[in-house]
């Protein structure tokens, strides 16, 4: 008898094991600990929407809203309107609740006329069921929804450990429309069709609308003082994120992975942006050619540090170097530095926000330039 229940838990152990880990990596993602990622959600606007009227349905920040999605927010107030069916992703903090990701942010007040299957429908975009809304708020009886009515929404969130294939990750909930295939959307996101098979776990490539993946996108991750309140800070690809009080504002991509921080110009009052020593503004470089190569000096955002800019001026960089990048969505900083040796001719550049600079050192080689950004060419 004991020896069959020993028997009855390692089966039920094996098959938890195997239900976890079959599960692992599709859009349910159990946790365990109480600890927390950034994460996004898809929505398209079924109707005409002001950002102010997304970021409230969402509770989000309107401007962290509009980097997401790499609109630039000293731009685009929050009565900007948006189109019916524009795609937005909607930044998160990803919660562990209950034994499973998802969002724990997110309260609805039910109005007139609203049912669970229309709030998760008409209102979230298919981004939940009626049935998550009704048993993450215990509701007995779903016909009795009463107008006011807080209704916590537990939108679909995925961390797996912040990473896919060992390279910094931020995942993107994604509810399927019917004439998606995996393949476009791999290659919307610049992922594989089989990355995205392993991380939602699918036996094949064949998709169903309605079904939620989470998409991997590359993310950009900072090197800033462990001190830093803003450390944790992960940007996707292709999207902006304001911090340190909305005086920074840093950029991911498309060229290469690096952070790329710059003066935020949301009119927040803020210390200087100037590095130590140095002329340069944070985000700012110059480039001057020696022998070595090119010698670029840079001035570098290093975070936010009780409740001030850390700004650090940093360094040489030699020769065949790519040095501080792009600033989505124009992705319109370039500054990329390419040389051999020995160097023939002289060169001296400032990067500056709004213009996009190809630094060349020597022959002309410059690669770079970024999806929407207008290459000015100066070529020594
Ligand atoms: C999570 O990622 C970290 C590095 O980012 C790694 O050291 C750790 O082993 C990973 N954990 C799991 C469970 O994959
Ligand atoms: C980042 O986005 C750009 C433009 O969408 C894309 O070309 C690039 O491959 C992406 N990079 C990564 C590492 O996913
Ligand atoms: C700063 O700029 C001034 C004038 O533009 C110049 O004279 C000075 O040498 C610069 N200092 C540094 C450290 O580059
Ligand atoms: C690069 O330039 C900086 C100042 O502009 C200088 O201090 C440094 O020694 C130079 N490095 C090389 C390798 O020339
Ligand atoms: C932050 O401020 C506190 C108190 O003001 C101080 O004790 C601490 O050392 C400071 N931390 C850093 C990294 O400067």
């Amino acid at each position: 008898m004991a020896k069959l229940k020993l028997l009855h838990c390692r089966l039920m152990l094996l098959l938890s094991f195997f239900f976890i880990h079959t599960l692992a990596k599709s859009t349910i993602e159990p946790c365990s600990v109480s600890d927390s990622c950034t994460a996004m959600v898809g929505y398209t606007l079924s109707t005409d929407l002001k950002v102010s009227e997304v970021a409230t349905l969402f509770q989000v920040d309107p401007i962290s809203l509009l980097s997401a999605n790499a609109y630039d927010p000293s731009s685009s107030p929050p009565s900007r309107i948006l189109p019916a069916g524009l795609f937005l992703k909607v930044p998160f903090v990803c919660s562990c609740v209950d034994g499973i990701r998802s969002v724990a942010s997110v309260v609805y007040h039910a109005r007139a006329s609203d049912t669970l299957e229309s709030i998760a429908t008409s209102v979230y975009g298919s981004l939940v069921s009626a049935d998550q809304i009704r048993d993450a708020n215990g509701i007995a009886d779903p016909e009795l929804i009463l107008l006011g009515q807080p209704l916590r929404i537990p939108l679909p969130c995925s961390c797996f450990n912040r990473s896919d294939n060992g390279l910094p990750a931020i995942y993107l909930s994604y509810v399927v429309r019917p004439a998606d295939t995996l393949m476009e959307i791999a290659t919307t996101y610049s992922t594989t069709l089989s990355d995205l098979m392993a991380v939602n776990a699918l036996g094949g490539p064949v998709l169903k609308p309605g079904d939620i993946l989470a998409i991997p996108l590359a993310a950009c991750i900072p090197r800033f003082s462990m001190f830093a309140s803003d450390a944790g800070l992960m940007v996707a690809n292709g999207s902006y994120a304001i911090t340190a009080d909305h005086c920074v504002q840093c950029s991911c991509g498309p060229v290469n992975m690096n952070l790329f921080c710059a003066p935020a110009s949301l009119g927040a009052s803020c210390e200087s942006m100037h590095c130590r020593r140095s002329n340069l503004t944070v985000g700012s470089a110059t480039s001057r050619l020696t022998s070595a190569g090119c010698n670029v000096t840079s001035c570098t955002y290093g975070g936010f540090v009780n409740g001030s800019l850390v700004n650090i001026s940093s360094a040489t960089v030699p020769r065949q170097s790519v040095v501080p990048v792009s600033f989505a969505p124009a992705f319109s900083i370039t500054c990329i530095c390419t040389s051999t040796i020995p160097p023939t001719i002289s060169s001296r550049r400032i990067c500056t926000i709004g213009r996009t600079f190809i630094i060349v050192c020597n022959d002309g080689i410059t690669s770079g330039g970024g999806s929407g950004g207008q290459s000015i060419r100066n070529q020594v």
